[in-house]
């Protein structure tokens, strides 16, 4: 199976990181392809906690080869201390670690715009991890961008970066009374950048299009999730890049057709950190219990937000799966619903008094929708020891496969902690 594609089917945090470092062990390349440092992905490995923002999750896996591909955006700083810490945690990166030369670079304009920016919104703020992504990416399609091809040539890079940082200095002073970032600091910073990662550039889509021709196994990890992509998301609620298994596909220059299976993770309630409609947002009565839930890791890896908690959105979720093509679910998080005495599904939305089976393109009109909730007992025993399907408690059991009827697409795999083995492979045989 040599393309596959992991994507995000709510509003991100999935746990797409764990299912694609469980996913390396088989894997030859793990590619990221869209978004930049504004996606946290979070692994266990021995004990050691690591976050990941731009370099793929398979790194611990040598010598599995990662990539960064051309459609993110990447923040030379946030890169440099990741690839320092790996380092340092002694895992080799050199010769493991391929990065784009199409890859547009963060400035800390857009940094600074992103904060601005998100001020001028006032109420109507969209909780941007302020890591500059929208404004990086306005500047790549209005072809003002400065990519790391240009950063690696330092006798084209000055000049280019003298023309940006004047037109973004002019944005900063005269739209936002704010303060000009000077040329000759942000010189100095991204040269030493440039100095450090020329080594690690390379021909990053040419290196993928060879590994799929040798029939070698590419993951690709998407990151944010689908409900947060820029078109078919809650906007204006949403991200500044194509989320979805497509977009993953245009990032690294790959074809739909060189792309075998699309795996959709799906956590077994939702989250969202940021703002924007949440349908199934928990009623006061549960709160305690989601706060009380054992190791719940819903704090925001990449902001330090906590993220806000709601019942699984079977509507918003299978759209999430239409749109992404998914043939295969994963689904993470059971244990985080162990001690509860009843759980929710949604399975429809009432909007003016009429059932809606679709997510409403209005915004408006999403945070406006009552959930119809399909409500299960709960199982109140610890699911995190349990290895096959079949020893899943009975309720737990039914509460998955109430799921996947809904969805008509088969749960190949269901997480029960955080940690690698805390793991149930219902099938096995997909690679
Ligand atoms: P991602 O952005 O989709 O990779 O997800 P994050 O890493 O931001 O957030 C998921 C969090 O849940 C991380 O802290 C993971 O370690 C943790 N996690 C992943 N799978 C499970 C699981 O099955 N159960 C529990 N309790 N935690 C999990
Ligand atoms: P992973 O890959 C959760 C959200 C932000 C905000 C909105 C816009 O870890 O699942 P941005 O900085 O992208 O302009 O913010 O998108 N957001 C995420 N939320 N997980 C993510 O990534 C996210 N990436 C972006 O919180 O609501
Ligand atoms: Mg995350």
């Amino acid at each position: 199976m040599p393309g596959i594609i992991v994507v995000g089917l709510q509003w991100g945090d999935e746990g797409k990181g764990k299912v694609i470092d469980l996913f390396s062990r088989n894997a030859s390349h793990i590619v990221r392809s869209q978004g930049g440092s504004n996606a946290g992905h979070t692994i266990l490995e021995r004990g050691k906690s690591w976050a990941f923002h731009h370099i793929p999750s398979g790194i611990l896996r040598s010598p599995v080869h990662c990539y960064i591909a051309g459609g993110c955006v990447l923040d030379p700083q946030v890169l440099i201390r990741e690839m320092q810490e790996i380092e340092s945690n002694g895992v080799d990166i050199m010769g493991r670690l391929h990065i784009s030369p199409y890859a547009h670079l963060v400035f800390p304009h857009h940094r600074k715009l992103d904060d601005l920016t998100e001020k001028e919104r006032g109420e109507q703020a969209i909780g941007t991890t302020k890591r500059g992504i929208g404004p990086c990416l306005s500047d790549r399609a209005s072809r003002i961008g400065i990519r790391l091809a240009e950063l690696i040539r330092p006798d084209i890079f000055e000049q280019k970066l003298a023309s940006f940082v004047s037109a973004k200095n002019r944005e900063l002073v005269m739209l936002y009374e704010s303060e000009e970032i000077p040329f000759e600091e942000i010189l100095k910073e991204y040269s030493s950048y440039g100095e450090l990662l020329r080594h690690f550039v390379s021909d990053v889509e040419g290196r993928l299009q060879e590994a799929l021709i040798r029939d070698e196994t590419v993951l690709f990890e998407g990151a944010h999730g689908t409900l947060l992509d820029d078109v078919f998301g809650s906007y204006p609620f949403v991200t500044s890049s194509s989320t979805i298994a497509a977009g993953v596909c245009a990032g690294a220059g790959v074809g739909p057709c060189q792309i075998d299976d699309v795996f959709g993770v799906l956590k077994a309630y939702t989250t969202r950190v940021g703002e924007g409609p949440l349908p199934t947002a928990i009623e006061k009565d549960y709160q305690e219990d989601f706060e009380g839930a054992e190791d719940l890791r819903e704090m925001g890896t990449t902001t330090g937000r906590p993220r806000r908690i709601g019942w699984l959105d079977l509507v918003a979720a299978r759209e999430a799966i239409r749109l992404n093509g998914v043939g295969n679910l994963v689904l993470t998080k059971l244990d985080v619903l162990d001690q509860f005495s009843e759980v929710k599904l949604c399975r429809g939305y009432r909007l003016d008094g009429k059932e809606i089976d679709k997510l409403p393109p209005l915004t408006e009109d999403l945070s406006r929708v009552e959930p119809i909730y399909e409500i299960l007992p709960g199982w109140q025993s610890s699911t995190r020891q349990v290895k096959k399907i079949r020893g899943l408690p009975k309720n737990a059991r039914a509460f998955v496969e109430a799921i996947e009827d809904f969805f008509d697409v088969p749960i190949v795999m269901i997480s029960v902690g955080p940690d690698r083995d805390q793991t149930i492979e219902i099938d096995e045989e997909w690679m």
